[in-house]
């Protein structure tokens, strides 16, 4: 089989970079070697080729919310940021709690995304698992309240949804803050909005849901998120994997951010950020995902207390971490394990890696190139970024499903984007 198309360049191949060429057919990689012959044929010099990011944690906010963020912006940034796959989170409004609501959203995605994505349910009390799990490419749970009306805080409820979740084989990825454990405080300034949800809110919530993963039928559980090491290290089974956010990892509550650094779970110490990176680099946490959750600059200028928790970073993910690396902060392997391959294998996508089979998904970099964050720059709605000055390495190119979606850092794809779980 001849391919449309061959690529030459530098790729991180299962750890490695090697000199070599990729051929593409139909949008699929269907060989990796030297001498592929394409009827076209793009070459990349003083760059690497990475597999595209996988997002598996966005809020782009389409239906209800769109004052904040709405499927062409929020995939549009992902696009720029070498996201070539998001998971869409269900608290829009209304939220993904039904089948025909999901079935509207992928419709909604399908029409406009520029990358391709999967749909999450909510898990709530009374909704329909069964034909839920044919539509949604997994389901998310709150144990905590956060953004939207999905709590679901009784733990009959939520070991009877996870129970049903495991019998028709789909992940539950939740946010796991334990409501009991939060302090009703009046909140000023991000160490209020720690104290008002301490670590123990997370740590409990945590070790209730490793309780529920050592069940029969075993669960399979992702915990969004995490920002704490104690989390991690409780004793848990290997059907419980974390996931970690760049906010938690770069940002701390001494930062001032103010209002636009108040987030869900809050913003941690200086030395948590170190500890969240190390068990990241050991691959105990095993995901990274940017919880990209938007709200506009005059919801955000509310006073302290009543200004909506999150803050936005698809575009950034990728550029952040790959400036870490560069900087020697974080390996190579890291990297790609937790924002391409284990996200992908996680949930069952054939992406994230580069290797005959997968979708030809790539992030084009060039790792000399790091730049200072100008949310001017960036693609979001909202027009902000609570990492304003930081550095990032963005993606030169960017290829979807064999097409360039981004070309010499501009936006050159159209709306494509499939339902990557289909
Ligand atoms: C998220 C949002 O605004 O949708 N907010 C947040 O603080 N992280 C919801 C969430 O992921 O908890
Ligand atoms: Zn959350
Ligand atoms: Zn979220």
């Amino acid at each position: 089989m001849k391919p449309d198309l061959a690529i030459d360049g530098t790729f991180y191949i299962d750890g490695m970079l090697v000199r070599t060429s990729v051929g593409i057919k139909d949008g699929i990689i269907i060989s990796v070697r030297k001498g592929i012959d394409a009827s076209e044929r793009v070459s990349f010099d003083n760059s690497i080729i990475l597999p595209g990011a996988v997002d598996l944690h966005v809020h782009f906010r389409e239906p209800g919310l769109t004052q904040k963020e709405d499927i062409t912006s929020g995939s549009i940034s992902a696009a720029f940021g070498g996201v070539t796959c998001v998971g869409e989170m269900p608290n829009t409004v209304p939220p993904a709690t039904t089948p025909d609501r999901v079935e509207r959203k992928i419709e909604l995605f399908r029409s406009k995304s520029y990358v391709d994505f999967i749909i999450y349910a909510g898990l709530m009390e009374g909704v329909r698992i069964g034909p839920l799990s044919s539509v949604a490419a997994a389901f998310k749970m709150y144990m905590g309240s956060t953004t939207g009306d999905l709590l679901c805080d009784d733990p009959d409820v939520q070991w009877d949804l996870i129970r049903r979740s495991a019998e028709a084989g789909k992940v539950v990825i939740v946010h796991a803050e334990e409501e009991s454990r939060r302090n009703r405080i009046s909140e000023r300034n991000l160490r209020d909005h720690y104290r008002a949800r301490p670590p123990a809110c997370e740590i409990e919530a945590v070790r209730r849901l490793a309780v529920y993963s050592e069940r029969e039928p075993k669960p399979r559980i992702h915990v969004a998120h995490t920002t704490v090491r104690e989390a991690v290290d409780l004793n848990h089974p290997q059907n419980m994997t974390f996931e970690v956010t760049p906010h938690h990892l770069l940002l701390d509550y001494d930062m001032h951010l103010g209002s636009r650094g108040k987030v869900n779970p809050p913003l941690r110490r200086r030395e948590d950020r170190t500890s969240l990176l190390r068990l990241l680099e050991s691959g105990m946490i095993q995901t990274v995902g940017s919880d990209h959750s938007p709200h506009t600059l005059e919801e955000k200028g509310d006073e302290f207390d009543y200004a909506p928790s999150g803050l936005p970073g698809v575009e950034t993910l990728l550029p952040l971490l790959l400036n870490m690396v560069a900087n020697e902060e974080l390996s190579m392997q890291a990297f790609v394990r937790a924002a391409c391959e284990k996200p992908a294998q996680l949930l069952g996508l054939r992406k994230g890696r580069i290797a005959a089979g997968y979708d030809a998904d790539f992030a084009v970099v060039n790792m000399k190139k790091s730049v200072q964050i100008n949310a001017d720059k960036l693609h979001y709605k909202c027009r902000w970024s609570p990492f304003e000055g930081m550095y990032g390495i963005f993606p030169d190119s960017v290829f979807l499903r064999g097409e360039e979606v981004i070309r010499n850092g501009a936006l050159v794809g159209k709306p494509r984007g499939r339902n990557a779980s289909a």
